[in-house]
């Protein structure tokens, strides 16, 4: 067994945010992503946070959803499904900074049925026409600097008119250890293999999210952190009606 230095979060790069590739490689890496999603439940928080904001607030409007760092669109997907199901109108838009991604989220969410925006943006950068209601993301934040989750969470406290909602890994070793053998037994894309237990080293503690919400300067009254099984940590806030 390798050894591994889980104290602090690694700064290493991601193999996804450096290496240039073809759109059918990024693609591919993109479709696998979605496969480890679904196979580790990552929809699951996501959903639920969804299914408090509509127990907290009510609407008369379509629900404004910005996820960011969306990929392969998969989790507005599972929000668009959950939406239909629960009769509740939501307006969805991923923002995503690689080019890739709105190309290849846009073609399965098509093929899908799912009426979704995407966009190419730098996410600090993006404004939507109509604003946003809720904030949410999933296996972003661990590929920000600790001076950018901060200024994320800021960020989101400021635009998100009704919340926002982060689901990220947890940094543990055995997440790190098991994701590292499954990856290569299951053949995953060749970034999976490489990014997936780096993003594990990448990620958060418990710990880590006080802190880097301390120093976002936000009012953190109101902001659950909480960890989610398998090896995932929730960051959430609800404004109060
Ligand atoms: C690991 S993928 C996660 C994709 C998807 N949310 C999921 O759960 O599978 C992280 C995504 O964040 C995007 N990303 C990284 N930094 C970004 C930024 N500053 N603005 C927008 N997207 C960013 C990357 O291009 C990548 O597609």
């Amino acid at each position: 067994m390798i050894s591994i230095d889980l104290t602090s979060r690694s700064i290493r790069p991601e193999l996804m945010d450096t290496e240039p590739v073809t759109f059918e490689d990024f693609r591919a890496c993109l479709v696998d992503l979605s496969r480890v999603n679904r196979l580790a439940f990552a929809y699951r928080p996501t959903i639920a946070f969804m299914e408090r904001l509509v127990e907290a607030r009510s609407f008369d409007r379509p629900i404004e959803v910005l996820d960011v760092g969306s990929g392969y669109g998969d989790t507005l997907r599972e929000i668009s499904a959950w939406g239909a199901k629960r009769g509740i109108a939501v307006s969805l838009t991923g923002v995503d900074m690689n080019p890739w991604s709105e190309k290849a989220a846009t073609e399965a969410s098509q093929a899908n049925g799912a009426n979704i925006r995407f966009v190419t943006a730098d996410a600090f950068a993006y404004e939507p026409p109509n604003g946003i209601d809720v904030v949410v993301s999933s296996l972003f934040t661990h590929h920000l600097s600790d001076a950018d989750v901060s200024k994320f969470v800021a960020w989101m406290e400021a635009k998100g008119r009704l919340g926002w909602f982060v689901n990220d890994l947890h940094r543990h070793p055995v997440a790190y250890h098991f994701f590292r053998h499954a990856s290569k037994i299951a053949r995953f894309h060749r970034f999976v293999q490489h990014d997936g237990p780096l993003s594990i080293a990448r990620a958060f503690s418990l710990s880590d999210w006080a802190r880097l919400i301390a120093s976002s300067g936000i009012d953190a009254t109101g902001v659950d952190v909480a960890r989610v099984a398998p090896f995932r940590i929730t960051v959430s806030r609800i404004r109060p009606s």
